[in-house]
């Protein structure tokens, strides 16, 4: 009987017997829009019935804010919203929801933190769209541990996922996330659920990111910005423009390139600033790139461009708190160390797109015509490309560009030559690398 009371409390519907995978019904419901079309997009399109999403985030970061957003807009078009927090009183998230401006018709709240208890609610009244505040707080009488304990997280999310496949409706899981980054408890649950989405605020100001690292129905590394504001979280329809917003013209050291986050490009500002170390072993230190390759530039433009960089301290910072992890953008990380290391800023209005070899050779970074059009739409005049990729980009970008075989010839057509001086490089410098690369 299926239908029967077990155990646990309530059995899925759903028969447990084998079906030929053709004769599934393709019942294809829409997918669910949760209000920004920026989330819709990381999404892979919107939210898939009967799926379960993680959204996972530091405490503060505005995982509550963005969840009772994306349910009242969801409940405005008639569907009935169950909220079940565990941590907040139904007082405190009408406090939050006032603050929104929220009308909070059609949302559900339900203070509870026994699963079982859950689910019974979630029988009784059949929502549309079910959120979780957060799984972490959630415990089932059957397991022995504690709330937030793997076995308890494990368990109840599983139970809350038997339910959502049975029903066929979607389910909004908060999770916590440690200061290392990692989800609190399990990573078992990233592997249980059916999309994980990271919201993140480090360094970010009042901008958020919300990165797509799992996604069943769409592509991952997707990445949506928003604003936190009094409002609550409004999304940034326009990241390269925010994250290029406050840069400064004509800066040593300042390199812009377009990477590809997910599918989307983005222009994102590189920042280096090398000085002359009083340490036996110099400092190198990575915010938003990957150390390991930039300690790979580093040695290339050593090796293979003459930069005496062996006593040199390096800092190498992405501006806006981005995390930038392909390769698409060694070539302006190489840029910008050895702009500032000899005090000539790269000329204005150009971006860097490539990958960095060890021999110093220059890599065409993929989509590169998509990236070159989002330069081009946010006022940039010309871009740096390895030679490779001549010849196999539309020439209607509208960018002037430069192609370069090596890191040192990249170097050389990007840096803006000062007449002054006050950078580390001496003309004989200049003359040796124009020299070893004739
Ligand atoms: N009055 C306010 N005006 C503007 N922003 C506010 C206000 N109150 C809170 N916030 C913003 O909302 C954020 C908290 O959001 P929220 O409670 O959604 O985070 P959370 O990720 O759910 O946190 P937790 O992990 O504690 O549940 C704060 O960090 C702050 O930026
Ligand atoms: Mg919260």
């Amino acid at each position: 009987m299926p239908d029967a009371p077990s155990s646990r409390g309530w059995t899925s519907p759903s028969a447990s017997e084998p079906q030929e995978l053709a004769g599934v019904p393709s019942e294809e419901r829409g997918r669910i829009s949760l209000r920004y079309r920026e989330m819709d997009r990381v999404l892979g399109g919107g939210l898939v019935p009967g799926s379960v999403a993680l959204f996972a985030g530091e405490p503060g970061v505005g995982k509550s804010t963005l969840l009772l957003q994306a349910a009242d807009f969801v409940a405005a078009k008639g569907v009935k919203v169950l909220y079940v927090s565990g941590e907040e009183s139904e007082q405190q998230i009408k406090l939050r929801s006032n603050r929104l401006g929220l009308s909070g018709r059609g949302i559900y709240l339900l203070a509870e933190t026994d699963v079982d208890q859950i689910i019974h609610q979630l029988e009784e009244r059949l929502p549309g769209l079910v959120v979780i505040d957060s799984i972490q707080t959630l415990s089932t009488a059957e397991a022995s541990s504690g709330p937030g304990s793997v076995t308890q997280v494990r368990e109840c999310a599983l139970r809350l996922m038997r339910w959502a496949k049975a029903r066929g409706t979607p389910v909004l899981l908060a999770g916590h996330v440690t200061k290392d980054g990692t989800l609190a408890g399990p990573r078992v649950l990233e592997h249980m659920v059916d999309v994980v989405l990271y919201l993140e605020g480090e360094n970010l100001g009042a901008h958020r990111l919300l990165r797509s690292v799992k996604n069943r129905f769409g592509s991952t590394n997707e990445v949506a910005m928003f604003r936190m504001g009094d409002g609550g979280l409004e999304e940034v329809s326009d990241p390269s423009k925010a994250l290029l917003e406050e840069r400064g013209q004509g800066a040593v050291g300042s390199a812009v390139v377009s990477v590809l986050e997910g599918s989307r490009p983005l222009l994102v500002e590189i920042q280096a600033l090398t000085s002359p170390s009083a340490l036996p072993v110099p400092r190198r230190t990575a915010n938003g790139v990957d150390y390991n390759r930039m300690i790979m530039i580093t040695a290339v433009l050593a090796r293979r461009a003459r930069l005496s960089l062996a006593n040199q301290d390096i800092i190498v910072n992405v501006a806006g708190g981005l995390r930038v992890s392909e390769p698409g953008a060694d070539l302006g990380m190489a840029l910008a160390i050895a702009s500032s290391f000899r005090n000539q800023p790269i000329k204005p209005g150009l971006v860097a797109i490539g990958e960095v070899g060890l021999s110093g050779e220059l890599r065409s970074a993929p989509q590169t015509d998509r990236r070159l059009a989002e330069a081009a739409r946010l006022g940039f005049s010309s871009c740096v490309l390895p030679a490779w990729a001549r010849g196999k980009i539309p020439a209607t970008t509208g960018l002037e560009l430069v192609y370069a075989p090596t890191l040192g010839e990249a170097m050389r057509l990007s840096l803006e030559r000062r007449s002054g001086k006050g950078g580390v490089a001496e003309e004989s410098e200049l003359a040796n690398l124009e020299k070893l690369e004739e």
